[in-house]
């Protein structure tokens, strides 16, 4: 299955259309995020296996609703319509749609006709899904039948399988349509008789094979973080080429306990993949001494990272290649134009810029559920796996105050019972990200045994998200909490008080710094 054609998710100005990508990939067929301008024959180069139409936020009439070019409905492709798209492909078609002051949102009864035809098959007579519209299509275009209805429209829902035409008006993509994967299915296997065949061992046979035909002989170097993505890109890299790749691990000593150990074991004494360990944590902390400022430690920590970095290059004067860990969402995130343009942080790790290296990128295509499966595929232990997010700048930007081993010490200790604590509740998939934050800079009386403490406090930070850009404070059992806090002051020296941070994102973020 090299090179599988796509379905291309056309963008037409909602956050859905990364959704609706996934759904498609979720039923195992590939898919790809295109902006809405592309002509039909630019779409057609890309020789799509179905083309799906996202929602968006616009009228088809007004003027500057995102449009398609029309000449897409005559492709031969497959093509299905979500609510904006519905009305897009029946306005296109000779259909009509028209503001009818029957607005529905949210939760909505839908109502089969004609048995739901060939998309809504599997769907019961009578359904919920999710709605969000203020126009409605009221007369569909010639050669389609109405396959489903609500309350308050007549066309919910459209087909002309002759053509290849579907077009829903509600979500199928969204949760709130609990049968909307049928939907997705039957477009996806019926409409455009896909086979579901993006498996991970499907996506790893593509992948090395790609990789070998871009670094041939050549030598190539990985940067490691111990994260998710940096060891299934090496991982797949190693697969393709063995002792061509070589790994670097620059430790600068702002990880988590037991994390380099970790990085060896499973890299250098388990895979048997090259691996150079940069124990550099005394340049960094040097670098680091009497810095306070958040962004300037971050700038500093990337920039010495870079000089480590550099210099193990020169070693491997015949590398010619650096794999990176990049994902289909940065991808999208900086090459889409309607998509929502949300910018991560910057990671540690970036590129050496007077450095001439290729770049390799094995987990472009892919979203990060995605490169898990991949990664449990190709034997990553799961404590790799499903890690939480974790700042490339590590502790250092949980320190509020300097960087040094003392406080490192602090932070570093507190945060392994953190998370050793979340682990035994078997709380770690409930919780996106759980740790500490040192108040360097705060200290506070307390009362130990016959003493009088004068210490810093830690506060223990546990959110839910879906993906960082919001985030609630985790609302931790009390007893979690209870032994979180006496063994931390019991056992991590120098701390004598500890807090649970109860602020959500927004207004807080979810590190300190
Ligand atoms: P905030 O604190 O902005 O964090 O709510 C959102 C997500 O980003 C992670 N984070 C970072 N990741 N380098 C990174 O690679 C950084 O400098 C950095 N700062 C925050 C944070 O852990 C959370 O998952």
């Amino acid at each position: 299955m090299t090179d599988p054609r796509p379905v291309l998710v056309v963008d037409l100005g909602a956050q859905y259309a990364q959704l609706i990508a996934r759904r498609v990939r979720e039923a195992r067929v590939y898919s790809e995020i295109v902006a809405h301008d592309l002509s039909a024959s630019e779409i057609a180069a890309r020789r799509p296996a179905g083309i799906i139409l996202s929602g968006g936020p616009s009228s088809v009439y007004e003027p500057d609703g995102p449009q398609v070019d029309p000449g897409l409905f005559e492709l031969g492709v497959p093509v299905l319509g979500i609510c904006y798209g519905h009305q897009l492909m029946s306005q296109a078609l000779g259909g009509t749609v028209e503001a009818t002051g029957q607005r529905e949102y949210g939760a909505t009864g839908l109502t089969l006709e004609s048995s739901g035809g060939r998309l809504l098959q599997d769907l019961p007579s009578t359904d919920t899904v999710w709605m969000s519209h203020g126009d409605a299509v009221t007369r569909v275009p010639e050669g389609f039948r109405v396959i489903a209805r609500t309350g308050a429209i007549p066309v919910a829902a459209m087909e002309d399988p002759e053509r290849g035409m579907y077009a829903v008006q509600f979500h199928p993509e969204v949760t709130h349509t609990p049968n909307g994967q049928e939907v997705m299915k039957r477009f996806l296997y019926d409409g455009c008789g896909l086979l579901p065949d993006w498996t991970p061992s499907n996506i790893i046979e593509d992948s090395v094979e790609r990789i070998r035909e871009q670094v041939g002989d050549a030598e190539v170097l990985c940067a490691l973080s111990g994260g998710v993505d940096s060891s299934v890109a090496a991982l797949l890299v190693h697969k393709a080429i063995g002792d061509q790749l070589t790994c670097v691990f620059v430790d600068h000593g702002l990880n988590r306990e037991g994390e380099p150990d970790q990085v060896e074991e499973t890299f250098g004494r388990h895979f048997h993949i090259p691996l150079v360990h940069v124990k550099a944590e005394g340049r960094f902390l040097e670098k680091l001494s009497g810095v306070t400022d958040p962004e300037s430690k971050r700038k500093i920590i990337g920039e010495e990272f870079i000089r480590v970095f550099e210099e193990v290059a020169r070693e491997h004067t015949g590398a010619k290649f650096l794999v990176q860990g990049t994902l289909y969402p940065d991808v999208i995130e900086s090459g889409s134009k309607t998509a929502a343009n949300i910018k991560s942080h910057h990671n540690v790790g970036g590129l050496p810029e007077d450095i001439d290296f290729a770049l390799v990128e094995p987990l472009r295509d892919l979203f990060k559920d995605e490169v898990r499966a991949v990664g449990s595929e190709l034997g990553l232990p799961d404590e790799i796996v499903q890690r939480q997010p974790f700042p490339g700048p590590g502790l250092a930007v949980r320190i509020v105050g300097e960087v040094n081993a003392g406080n490192l010490a602090k932070v570093r200790g507190a945060d392994h019972i953190v998370r050793e604590e979340i682990k035994r509740e078997g709380l770690e998939q409930d919780t996106w990200q759980a740790f500490c934050v040192l108040l360097a800079d705060v200290q506070s009386v307390g009362v130990m045994g016959d003493g009088r403490t004068y210490e810093n406090p830690v506060i223990v930070r546990a959110v839910t998200s879906e993906d960082a850009m919001t985030a609630d404070w985790a609302r931790l059992p009390e007893a979690v909490l209870d032994r979180i806090s006496s063994r931390i002051i019991r056992e991590v020296p120098g701390i004598n008080r500890v807090a649970y941070d109860i602020t959500s994102k927004p207004p807080g973020t979810i590190e300190w710094e």
